[in-house]
């Protein structure tokens, strides 16, 4: 007999539970009662500060940058890590290297770099937007990431030199390590999971 009201009990404290989590969420969704005493909603120009572009140039923002340009950009603030010849120091090599990374040769060791690894161009615009430089992530404007893209592009002889990078030239840039990626043929290796298999 004990067991009925119990059950009851449990069943109605776990129907308030997710109408409280249902309510919460409704008020934290539309900003009126901050939940928590701290933080604020981000704004519309907040957001705009993240990017994620995917290969294919889509979520890439507007803006646009020359090979010139961008050599300003990277000479006030990426050569100090970078080189004066994009050839790395306390920061990455950035170009060279290309088709060392599937050699034997044991005298030709791997050089990974932009132009030797990345398979995509996006891939620039998304990782200088938001990583570099190094101690100022997020500093730099839409255009003058663009336009860094350019000079790197141009420096490891992807791009032309009158090349102007904007959201929609990026993605039909092709990367010289482009076809470098392949699906993994070991299923064996990663088996999927069973629930996938009894269907
Ligand atoms: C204070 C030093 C510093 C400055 C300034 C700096 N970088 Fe970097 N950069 C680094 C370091 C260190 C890494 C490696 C980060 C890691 O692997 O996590 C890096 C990585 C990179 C990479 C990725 C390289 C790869 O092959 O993975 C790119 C591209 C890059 N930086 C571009 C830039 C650009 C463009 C600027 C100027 C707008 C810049 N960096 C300014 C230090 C710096």
């Amino acid at each position: 007999m004990g067991a009925f009201p119990m059950r009851t009990f449990s069943a109605n404290a776990a129907a308030s539970v997710v109408m409280a989590l249902v309510a919460s969420t409704v008020i934290a969704a539309e900003g009126t009662t901050p939940r928590y005493g701290f933080g604020s909603k981000a704004g519309v120009e907040e957001l705009a500060k993240f990017v994620s572009p995917l290969p294919d140039g889509r979520g890439l923002p507007r803006g646009s940058g020359n090979v010139s340009a961008g050599k300003a950009v990277y000479t006030a603030q990426c050569l100090s890590c970078h080189g004066a010849n994009l050839e790395g120091g306390m920061g990455d090599r950035l170009i060279g290297g290309r088709g060392t990374l599937a050699t034997k040769d044991p005298a030709k060791p791997p050089v990974k770099t932009v132009e030797s690894y990345w398979p995509y161009a996006t891939t620039l615009f998304d990782y200088i937007k938001r990583a570099m430089p190094l101690t100022t992530p997020g500093s730099l404007s839409n255009d003058d990431v663009y336009a860094v893209s350019a000079f790197i592009l141009s420096q490891a002889k992807i791009a032309r030199e009158d090349t102007v990078i904007n959201e929609s030239t990026l993605a039909k840039i092709q990367m010289p390590n482009h076809d470098g990626f392949i699906p993994d043929p070991r299923p064996e290796r990663f088996p999927p999971p069973k629930s996938a298999i009894n269907k």
